[in-house]
C-alpha cells in the first residue's frame, strides 16, 4: 500500500446524495485539486484507489467545514496550520484500519505548519441519533472513557482533541422536489424529517428544505502529542 498524489476525486458512493449540494462546497471544491495539490491524496492497494483525503492551508481556524473554503478561495491570509476536509475510505474497504493511515498522513502533512492540524469532524453513527444535539453527542463517552463514536475515536487514538462544535458546517437548501429526487423522501408536510445518512433532521417549510450539518472541532497538535 502506498500514499500518492490524487489529482480528482474517484471514489464514488461515499455520501447521501443532498450533502453533495452545499452551495460553497461545489463551487470551490474541484480548486482544490489544481491549486493545492500537495495536500490531496490518495491510498492504492493494489493498483486501486482505496482511500482519499483532501485537506488544505488556513489562516486561523475556520468557523466550520464550509467555512475553510470561503476562508482559503474568498478571504485569504497567511495559512498558519492545516485543515482537514476530508478522509473518505471506498466502502468495499471499510473496517481495515485505513483511515488511520489517511489520518496520520494528514498530520505528517501539517508539519508544514508547525504541526496545528484542525479537523471540523463529521462524525460517522450521530446520523443514528439525529435528535440529539450535537454537544450532548460530541461528550458521549464509552466506559472505557474512548469516545463512543469510532471516526471521534480514531482521532483521539492519534493524539486529537476535541475543541468544541459547530453548527452549519455544510448548508443544503433546495426545492421539495430537490430534495424527494436527493432522499426519495415524500416531503408532504412542513416540519422536520428525519433522513438517512443526515446527523440532523432537514427542516421544511414553504416548499423549502433546509439542512444545517453540525460537526465536532479536533484538534492535533504535533508539538503537544
Ligand atoms: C469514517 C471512515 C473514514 C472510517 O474509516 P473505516 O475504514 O471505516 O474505519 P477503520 O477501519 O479505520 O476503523 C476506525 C474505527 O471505526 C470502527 N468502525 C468501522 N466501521 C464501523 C461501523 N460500521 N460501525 C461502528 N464502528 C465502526 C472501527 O472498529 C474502529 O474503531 P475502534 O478500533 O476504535 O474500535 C469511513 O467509514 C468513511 O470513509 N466514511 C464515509 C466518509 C466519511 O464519513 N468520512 C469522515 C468524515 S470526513
Amino acid at each position: 500500500m502506498n500514499i500518492v498524489p490524487l489529482r480528482e476525486g474517484v471514489l464514488e458512493n461515499i455520501w447521501p446524495k443532498f450533502l453533495l449540494h452545499d452551495a460553497v462546497v461545489t463551487r470551490y471544491w474541484d480548486r482544490i485539486y489544481g491549486e493545492y495539490p500537495e495536500f490531496q491524496f490518495a491510498l492504492v492497494d493494489g493498483g486501486e484507489i482505496v482511500a482519499e483525503g483532501n485537506s488544505i492551508p488556513v489562516h486561523g481556524r475556520p468557523a466550520q467545514f464550509r467555512d475553510a473554503l470561503l476562508g482559503v478561495f474568498e478571504r485569504g491570509g497567511e495559512p498558519d496550520r492545516l485543515c482537514a476536509l476530508a478522509v473518505m475510505i471506498a466502502p468495499s474497504h471499510r473496517g481495515r484500519g485505513l483511515s488511520r493511515i489517511m489520518l496520520e498522513h494528514m498530520r505528517g502533512l501539517s508539519a508544514l505548519f508547525g504541526g496545528e492540524l484542525v479537523a471540523p469532524v463529521r462524525p460517522t453513527l450521530k446520523a443514528e441519533h439525529p435528535h440529539v444535539p450535537i454537544e450532548e453527542y460530541a461528550a458521549w463517552r464509552r466506559e472505557d472513557g474512548t469516545h463512543a463514536d469510532p471516526w471521534l475515536r480514531t482521532h483521539e487514538r492519534l493524539g486529537g482533541q476535541i475543541t468544541g462544535t459547530a453548527d452549519e458546517a455544510m448548508l443544503v437548501e433546495g426545492s421539495l422536489d430537490d430534495w424527494r429526487s436527493w432522499t426519495g423522501v415524500a416531503f408532504d408536510h412542513d416540519g422536520e424529517y428525519v433522513v438517512a445518512g443526515a446527523l440532523v433532521p432537514v427542516a421544511v417549510h414553504d416548499g423549502r428544505g433546509v439542512y444545517r450539518e453540525p460537526c465536532v472541532w479536533v484538534e492535533h497538535a504535533l508539538k503537544r502529542a
